[in-house]
């Protein structure tokens, strides 16, 4: 399973670009709003640093917006993957972007049905979101099920991207299911290295080490 970070962070991305499990990230109007910068300045720096997909969102509501700002979008980079809400507007400019060769990913999905639409659309990624519908006290999971098994009944292409991540354990199930790519907050990546014993563990070779006689570092 690809590792993306959900963020619009510079130095969020950088870091874990250094860890090497970074291949991708997903951003959103919310994400870039965060950061204070101005748009283009933001985009543009994050493309430096990422090899793989970038996800940058379209803002207007018919599909000739989405489609022009799609193709403005397209023209930052090789890696720019168009972000396109799950309406009608967004599938009528899925099928034109995807028709020129700029991937876009159909975000805003919250029922099974919905990813199948946007994969009938021609969609490279479909994101559909657990963390929200947990919050209305739903099942995100059982929706990357539903999406996973409908996906594997017709041997859709159509990456699924796990997005609205809150936790380690959101990540864990996406990979159980078999997710394409789950899309996470920074600090959600952060946790994924935590383990209490591997803690436990790193004190005790320390200590243990201090008894080593003559040691060469
Ligand atoms: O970028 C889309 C999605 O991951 C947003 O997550 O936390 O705002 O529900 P969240």
């Amino acid at each position: 399973m690809k590792f993306f970070l959900d963020t619009a962070d510079i130095d969020q991305i950088r870091t874990a670009s250094e860890w090497g499990i970074l291949d991708g990230v997903t951003t959103n109007p919310t994400l870039v709003s965060k950061t204070g910068r101005p748009f283009l300045e933001v985009v543009k720096e994050i493309l430096k640093v990422v090899d793989g997909p970038v996800s940058l969102e379209t803002v207007s509501l018919d599909a000739e917006g989405m489609i022009k700002e799609g193709r403005m979008l397209a023209e930052l980079g090789e890696n720019v993957v168009v972000k396109i809400p799950m309406t009608p507007e967004g599938m009528k400019a899925v099928q034109v972007l995807e028709s020129e060769g700029i991937p876009t990913n159909v975000t805003l999905v919250f029922s099974p049905v919905q990813a199948l639409i946007a994969a009938k659309a021609g969609a490279s990624y479909v994101s559909p979101f657990v963390g929200r519908i947990d919050d209305i006290s739903g099942e995100g999971m059982k929706l990357i099920r539903e999406v996973k098994e409908i996906f594997l009944n017709y041997e859709i292409d159509t990456q699924i991207i796990v997005a609205s991540v809150r936790h380690p354990m959101h990540v864990v199930e996406a990979a159980l299911i078999g997710a394409d790519i789950c899309t996470m907050p920074f600090a959600v990546m952060e946790k994924l290295f935590k383990h209490p014993l591997t803690d436990k563990g790193i004190d005790l070779f320390l200590k243990d080490w201090e008894k080593v006689p003559d040691k060469p570092f």
